[in-house]
Formats: structure tokens, sequence, C-alpha cells
């Protein structure tokens, strides 16, 4: 819960606020960017919501905060109910942002992916017993896919509950020693029709990306969109090996995809075209390339 003794100066007046225990994680700035702005080490209100609409995304923030920073001078129960119950909230085609991230995980975002044949959690949010029981009235989870060692959080406990398979890399296994499913190598691994597991060591050695359907990455804290510069990013400081992760960005290239769905950082839909162009741009400002050396 947030403390209102410790509410940040730099809010502006009015009932949300963010206290000084913001880890600055930017998932509040995600989901309500019309509310909450970055102001040097932490997220601050800047515009108190003032629509139905932005009170939501407020009390969704306030929700999803890994560490309970964001609180308010009065609570609207009706909205705040509202909110709760709109976890896992959906993108499309039966991909949902999942909510409740941890700070195991540094607040990272997780996903769930309904499927016929099998539902998916990507990385894991906070066990909750409302946010299990939301995924058991879809369907359960068959598959928790591990993007790296940072994003595990509460993946054990979920795997216990449905009785989940635990993918995760050989090389950041040190953080589900138990996983039942351990890839091992660089190649991709095609899991189920529709779900390719594709090793994209550099971040870390261990980490992978889930492409699914063409159409939907599940990039770890490999690739992630930056609204700011707009424009793709890729680690520049938590880097295990850069020469590995240039080739890791290289090896999606050709892959057609339209979303990129990170742990950190916001997520993107572009036209596939318009994908592969935004991955060459990186390409070439990262590893200050020629267009030739694509
Ligand atoms: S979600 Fe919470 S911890 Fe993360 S930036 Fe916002 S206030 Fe800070
Ligand atoms: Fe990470």
């Amino acid at each position: 819960m947030a403390n209102f003794s410790k509410r940040l100066k730099t809010n502006v007046e009015g009932n949300f606020f963010v206290d000084s225990t913001c880890i600055d994680c930017d998932t509040c700035r995600q989901l309500a960017p019309s509310t909450f702005v970055e102001d040097g080490d932490f997220s601050v209100v800047y515009h108190q919501p003032w629509s139905t609409e932005e009170e939501l995304a407020a009390y969704q923030a306030l929700i999803a905060c890994p560490v309970g920073s964001i609180g308010t001078s009065k609570k609207n129960p009706k909205i705040f109910s509202k909110a709760h119950a709109s976890f896992p909230l959906p993108i499309e085609n039966g991909v949902s942002y999942a909510g409740f991230n941890s700070e195991k995980s540094f607040g990272a975002n997780s996903y769930f992916i309904q499927h016929p044949n099998g539902n998916w959690l990507v990385d894991s949010p906070r066990y909750l017993k409302h946010l299990a029981q939301a995924f058991e009235e879809r369907g359960g989870i068959q598959y928790i896919f591990l993007s790296h060692q940072d994003d595990v959080a509460d993946a054990a406990r979920y795997a216990k509950t449905f009785g989940a398979t635990r993918i995760i890399h050989q090389n950041d296994s040190s953080a589900m020693p138990d996983a039942e499913w351990i890839i091992n190598g660089e190649d991709t691994v095609q899991i189920e029709p529709e779900f390719i597991c594709i090793p994209v060591p550099g971040h870390t050695a261990g980490s992978m990306s889930l492409l699914y359907n063409h159409r939907y990455l599940f990039s770890g804290d490999h690739l992630w969109w930056d609204r700011d510069l707009n424009q793709l990013g890729t680690p520049e400081n938590l880097v295990w090996d850069d020469e590995q992760l240039e080739r890791s960005i290289r090896k999606i290239l050709n892959r057609p995809f339209e979303w990129v769905l990170p742990g950190h950082g916001e997520r993107i839909h572009l036209p596939w075209h318009a994908m592969k162009s935004a991955v060459e741009q990186l390409i070439l400002r990262r590893w200050n390339f020629t267009p030739s050396q694509i």
C-alpha cells in the first residue's frame, strides 16, 4: 500500500499519487500514460484522471504496480473493483497482458495466451488467487515460457497449480532448475505448430523469444519499443555478450511478426514490413553498420 506520508512532492495535487518506494519500472506509464510520467528516478502523477476511462487506467496501474507505490486519497471502490477484475487485459486474438507485475522480476510484464490446444503463460506475474482463478476460467495453463532468468517470479507456483510445463534455456536454468523442459543450444525449437522458441543469447546467456502464429514476438528483455525515441530498443548496458546479442537480433530479422511484447519496455504493433525495417534500423544504429552490412 502506498503511504501518503511518503508522497513525492513532484506529483500534481489530487487523488492519485506515487510515493518514494517507486522502483521506476515503467508499468504505470505503459498502462496509464495520460496520468503517470517519469521524473528522475521515479514515476509521478502529472495529470489527474478526468474521465472514467482515465480513472480506470490509473486504477489498473495502481493494481499492476509491483511494489504498491501508487495510492489515492479517496478510493473509488466501484472503479477499483472493475480494474481488479479486468486482468488479464486482452490485447488481441486471445493474447492478454497478465498484469500484477512482480517485484521479483523488477516489474516485468507477463502475458497469457488462450489457445485451443492449451494456454500459455509467458513469464510470470505475482501469484494471486484471483489471477489464478481468472486463468482457470480460461482453461488453465499448459505451458509457462520463461524468456530468461530475470523474469521467472512466481512461475513455480503457477506451474504447481496448473500442472504446467515450464520451458527455460539451459544457460539460464539456475533460475528454475526443476523446469520440465530445458532448451539447449541456439537452434529454434517448434514447441507446438504455432509456437516457435528462438534462443536469443545476448542480454543473458539463456535469453529466448517466443514467436506465436508468425505474428506475436514475446521478446523478454531482448527487444522492446522505446516510446520516447519511437524506435525499437535492445539492451545497451545489461549485456552478457554483445556479439551474441547482435547475432540474436539478426536471427529475428527475416521472421515475419507484427507485435513485440516485451518484459520491460513498451509493446508495439507494426505491419510486418515496417517491423522488419525497424529491426534493420536497430541493427544499423546499435552496431554502427552501413546498410550494405545488413
Ligand atoms: S508501476 Fe509502481 S514501481 Fe513501477 S514506475 Fe509506476 S509507481 Fe513506480
Ligand atoms: Fe532481464
